[in-house]
């Protein structure tokens, strides 16, 4: 341990811009295995159980069925067992990365703190730690007064503040609001990026898009760039792969909630845990948790006015919709699936990648206690989680080279969901123009879809 800690210590000094988190990941893969039976599925199960691998999708055995890929991380000490084991029942698998340490190292991931001081240099295009984006979220408060002001939202376990950027035209009618939340799972980086790009496009092209204008007299956005800030500077310092809170329990023998299984939405009936040691740990109740806590005070009393309600995640390229923890369809299910799929065309259209769309428990596995499930049941009309690049080559370690093409297409998406709920509660004249691009996508994405059907 003092070894390990020397080392990182020593890298430090000698490079004090390159972060070295202190836990290891060398020769530690992540296999996708694809179970053919239900035997294959038993056994992976009991791998699984007995091992206690870290599954990335899905995220806990009991949601591995016959015919779906399963993501796993292996440490280095089990993955010739691991291989040997599935040889043996003769249960396909490659390899997707092959060395996780040597994944992180080659991406090279640099403070930009001494760049960032001025919003002309901030680079988008890179992941920034959470002492850059505090300030970068002054920074656009005080760049662009007219539009935008930064509002304490709550504090996290370990007391940080948490703070979200309201975006709209100062107005004297009544305005509605959508809302965005980003980084609730720690290691995700690619979303507090997302929420950051999305902030820059729609100050920047403010004043040349007449679309985004007549959005801003109508919406505010209520944009949360880093939701669980304690698990997101953790990811950082010490864990990149860390994903929940920093919550100490039974007496700091076991840390971290999964937020996304806090909020009261069947809370703790099904995909999540009561362990926790476990990543889906769902809390000690619902809403037990501040950074939980702050997202349902605030968006309960103006729940009235919210007219929609995004949450960034990685990775998968989904955008799912209620509900997760039942196979029942919310109210406006065929709606919701429509204008997700229009987004989902305009994803594709921009550079080819491939989204799923549909709700959780269906195209994904059931969870409880997500906040996007827990918004539907509040009332809200529109609710989709965001799964972001990739679909498990680089899985939560997306390289920075592909930040801003993921944040291009997700914004080209983003944009048509926004649009849609616009036109729907404001009707601008604009509408009929809008639908016809829309319908243009609708086409285009079933072509994509047969076409990507028959080949596959
Ligand atoms: C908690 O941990 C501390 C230090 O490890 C120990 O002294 C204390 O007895 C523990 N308390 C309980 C209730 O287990
Ligand atoms: C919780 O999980 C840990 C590790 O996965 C395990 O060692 C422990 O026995 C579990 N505790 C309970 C109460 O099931
Ligand atoms: C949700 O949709 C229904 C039916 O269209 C509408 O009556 C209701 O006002 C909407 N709720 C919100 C919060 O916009
Ligand atoms: C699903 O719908 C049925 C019929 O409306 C209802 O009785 C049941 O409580 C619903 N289940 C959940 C988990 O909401
Ligand atoms: C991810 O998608 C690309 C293209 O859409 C495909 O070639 C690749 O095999 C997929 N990878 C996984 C792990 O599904």
């Amino acid at each position: 341990m003092m070894l390990l800690l020397w080392k990182v210590c020593f890298l430090g000094i000698l490079a004090p811009e390159i972060f070295c988190q202190k836990v290891k990941y060398d020769g530690e893969q992540v296999l996708q295995v694809s179970p053919q039976t239900s035997e294959h599925v038993f056994q992976l199960q009991q791998l699984c159980d007995t091992w206690l691998l870290d599954l990335w999708k899905p995220h806990l055995s009991e949601d591995i069925r016959v015919g779906a890929d399963i993501h796993v991380r292996v440490p280095a000490s089990l993955v010739q067992k691991m291989k040997e084991k599935l040889l043996q029942y003769s249960i396909p698998f490659q390899v997707l990365i092959k060395d996780i340490q040597e994944l992180m190292d080659n991406q090279n991931i640099k403070s930009h703190s001494r760049h960032g001081r001025s919003l002309a240099t901030y680079n988008y295009a890179v992941y920034h730690q959470m002492g850059e984006i505090y300030k970068w979220m002054t920074l656009i408060e005080k760049e662009y007064s007219h539009l935008v002001t930064q509002h304490y939202l709550g504090e996290t376990y370990e007391l940080r503040p948490i703070f979200y950027l309201k975006i709209g035209q100062p107005s004297d009618r009544p305005k509605k609001i959508i809302w965005m939340d980003c980084g609730i799972h720690a290691r995700e980086w690619i979303a507090p990026a997302y929420c950051q790009w999305f902030v820059k496009e729609i100050l920047q092209n403010y004043n040349s898009d007449q679309n985004i204008k007549k959005i801003l007299q109508n919406i505010d956005f209520y944009i949360v760039p880093v939701l669980n800030i304690d698990g997101y500077i953790y990811s950082w310092t010490t864990d990149r792969l860390w994903r929940k809170s920093r919550a100490s329990y039974n007496n700091g023998t076991c840390y971290g909630t999964d937020l996304n299984r806090n909020f009261n939405a069947m809370w703790c009936s099904i995909g999540a845990s009561n362990n926790c040691s476990s990543l889906t740990f769902c809390g000690t109740g619902p809403e037990s948790e501040p950074e939980t806590k702050a997202v349902v005070n605030l968006v309960e009393s103006q729940k009235s006015d919210i007219l929609c309600f995004l949450t960034i995640h990685s990775y998968g390229q989904l955008i799912l919709q209620p509900y997760g923890y039942t196979k029942n369809q919310s109210r406006n299910h065929e709606e919701m699936i429509k204008v997700a799929e229009i987004a989902a065309a305009a994803i594709q259209k921009k550079y080819g990648t491939v989204y799923r769309v549909g709700s959780a428990s269906h195209i994904l596995y059931s969870n409880s206690g997500s906040s996007r499930d827990w918004a539907a049941d509040l009332g809200l009309n529109f609710s989709y989680t965001f799964e972001l690049r990739d679909n498990g080559t680089y899985g939560f370690q997306l390289p920075e080279d592909q930040i801003q093409p993921t944040c291009e297409e997700t914004m080209a998406g983003m944009m048509t969901i926004i649009d849609y709920i616009n036109e729907k509660n404001f009707k601008n004249n604009a509408m009929t123009i809008i639908s016809a691009t829309l319908w243009i996508n609708i086409l285009f994405s079933i072509t994509c879809s047969i076409a990507y059907t028959l080949w596959y």
